[in-house]
């Protein structure tokens, strides 16, 4: 899929009142700025959020937000977002690598949605289901810890079994083949998943948890 460029992404940007400027100021503050206590979940790399903008108005007793480095995908969810009224919704313009300066203890799932698969061996450190990265989502966890990660590449999602399974993960749901699975899970599509889907391209799906 191609990454589009936003006239104006900037502005589009400055402008939204879903795009949260500086959210470091926000860390352990992020239940005072959605008003409640619900629990928070976060999309790393969102791209064009749409995933994240249908569950947060499907969910609203759970707040979402949005983590994406590129401004112009950034800009493309909040034109996707328009008018509309999503109190449980905003959006982060980052790298994920700061979400400890981001977050406390205050994340309750992480999604993992078609992340950069970074094939060759010495990227692997950049893959999201990195134990470093799982290290610091340790940090940003409120109580338990809950990853749901989907990729359409094999290798991502092997690495990631094996990384989360070291790190004393336990998988409440796999799947191999989400979009074909009888089970039915319960799946809202990204806009990369959408692509896939049409092009019946095989979706790996994992529901990972730890509980102390
Ligand atoms: C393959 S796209 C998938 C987008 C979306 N999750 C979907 O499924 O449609 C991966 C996204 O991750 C973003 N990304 C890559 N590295 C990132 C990082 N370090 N922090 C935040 N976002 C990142 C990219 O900019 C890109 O939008």
């Amino acid at each position: 899929m191609r990454y589009n460029i936003v006239k104006d992404a900037n502005r589009i940007l400055k402008d939204s009142k879903y795009l949260i400027d500086r959210p470091e100021q926000y860390k352990n503050k992020w239940k005072d700025l959605f008003g409640n206590n619900n629990p928070i979940h976060l999309e790393l790399g969102m791209g064009r959020g749409s995933m994240i903008i249908e569950m947060a108005k499907t969910h609203p007793n759970i707040n979402y937000i949005g983590l994406e480095l590129d401004e112009n995908q950034t800009a493309t969810a909040v034109k996707y977002v328009g008018d509309q009224k999503i109190p449980n919704l905003k959006f982060i313009c980052d790298d994920a690598k700061n979400i400890i300066n981001i977050f406390g203890k205050e994340i309750d799932t992480i999604y993992l949605t078609f992340s950069e698969p970074w094939p060759k061996k010495n990227d692997a450190h950049r893959r999201f289901t990195d134990i470093s990265y799982l290290k610091l989502y340790d940090r940003i966890f409120r109580k338990h810890k809950h990853i749901i990660m989907k990729t359409d590449n094999k290798i991502l999602f092997a690495s990631g079994l094996e990384s989360l399974s070291n790190y004393w993960y336990s998988f409440k749901t796999v799947s191999m083949d989400l979009h074909n699975d009888e089970r039915n899970i319960p799946n809202v599509m990204t806009d990369f998943e959408k692509q896939y889907y049409k092009e019946k391209r095989q979706v790996y799906y994992v529901d990972a948890v730890f509980d102390e």
